[in-house]
């Protein structure tokens, strides 16, 4: 692990038993994070960037141990998250918070919003009443909500608004990794930019770390250090955003970057749309080879047969090849 690696991920595995068949039919498991690695720096955001079901959440969930690891490591300034038990557990957790896709859903709609931004202090036990209130008022100034609507209930806010209480409750404990589950996939595109706006302002004044997820290459554009791109469970590239967008090696990142609408007109013009045919393989019954072949414009027989391995920040049989 380097130095300046704050959140370490190592050959991390998540599996979920699926029933299969009637009656007393045999377990199969859905591998929905299959030995997966990344690093967070500190101050820094990692992107993972991917299409529903390839086990974005699901890798996020369990860096916070709300769900089950089968394998891996999940180091969080050099202790494993995943070998910790009661009280260091849940001191722990409170270095991990989560910034939710739907701020209605994951609001408690019958407390006010400073009782919401509140409850994570409650739940560590280390400070004062003064000290709850005061961080309380710092935080609705930080995240731009005005002093008064503390007292005001989830359902008296705009989408917005409610993403700013889910933003301050995530800063209440000073956790060392916040992670943003697709925080503005909810939004309108114009309240989008400015949630987006507030999460680079909030990194660069209090020096945060964010774990970010976003189905959207656009969205991370101006948002990320790195970047992985998840498909089936598995980090098919991963590197710092400029070579991403800049070079993008795997298919799949190809097809996903060239739906980003670009603001550079050069690349805008040599840019053409790559559609991905077909939908992805069963996840309990994965193919042999690459996941992605049955998909992949550039697939060759090897490619069916042999699953390639993440080797320079790409896993594929024919990096850089022209779609
Ligand atoms: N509790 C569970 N039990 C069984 N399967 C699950 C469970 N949670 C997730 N999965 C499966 O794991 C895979 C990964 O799901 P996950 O929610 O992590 O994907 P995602 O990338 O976050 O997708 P989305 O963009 O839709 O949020 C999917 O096939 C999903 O159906
Ligand atoms: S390994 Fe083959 S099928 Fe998989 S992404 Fe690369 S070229 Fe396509
Ligand atoms: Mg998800």
């Amino acid at each position: 692990m380097s130095e300046d690696s704050l959140l370490n991920v190592e050959d991390l595995v998540v599996r979920f038993a699926v029933k299969r068949g009637r009656g007393f039919g045999k377990n199969a498991y859905l591998h929905a994070v299959d030995n997966v690695n990344f690093t967070v720096k500190r101050g820094e955001t990692l992107a993972i960037v991917g299409e529903s079901g390839s086990g974005k959440t699901t890798a996020a969930l369990a860096v916070a141990r709300l769900v089950t690891s089968y394998q891996g490591k999940v180091e969080l300034n050099g202790t494993d998250l995943l070998h910790l038990s009661d009280e260091d557990l849940r001191q722990a957790r409170a270095k991990v918070q989560f910034i939710f896709q739907d701020p209605y859903s994951s609001l408690n709609p019958r407390l006010r919003a400073s009782d919401i931004v509140r409850e994570p202090m409650d739940s560590l036990g280390n400070m004062t009443e003064t000290e709850k209130s005061e961080r309380i008022d710092f935080l609705f100034e930080a995240v731009g909500l005005r002093p008064e609507q503390q007292r005001l209930f989830p359902h008296q806010f705009s989408g917005g608004q409610r993403q700013r209480i889910g933003i301050a409750r995530a800063l209440a404990t000073q956790p060392d990794v916040i992670i943003c589950d697709e925080p503005v996939s909810a939004l309108d595109v114009a309240v989008q930019a400015q949630i987006l706006n507030l999460l680079r302002k909030l990194q660069k004044d209090f020096g945060l770390t964010y774990l970010f997820i976003s189905h959207d290459l656009g969205v991370v554009q101006h948002m990320c250090d790195s970047i992985a791109v998840m498909y089936m469970g598995k980090i098919v590239e991963y590197g710092p955003r400029l070579d991403i967008f800049n070079a993008p090696q795997h298919p799949y990142t190809q097809a996903l970057l060239s739906a980003v609408p670009s603001v550079d007109k050069a690349r805008r013009a040599k840019s053409k749309r790559i559609l991905i045919p077909g939908d992805p393989p069963d996840p309990v019954n994965l193919p042999d080879g690459c996941r992605f072949a049955n998909r992949c414009p550039a697939a060759q027989d090897i490619c069916r047969r042999d699953e390639p391995e993440l080797d320079n920040g790409v896993a594929c049989h024919f990096p850089g090849a022209k779609l």
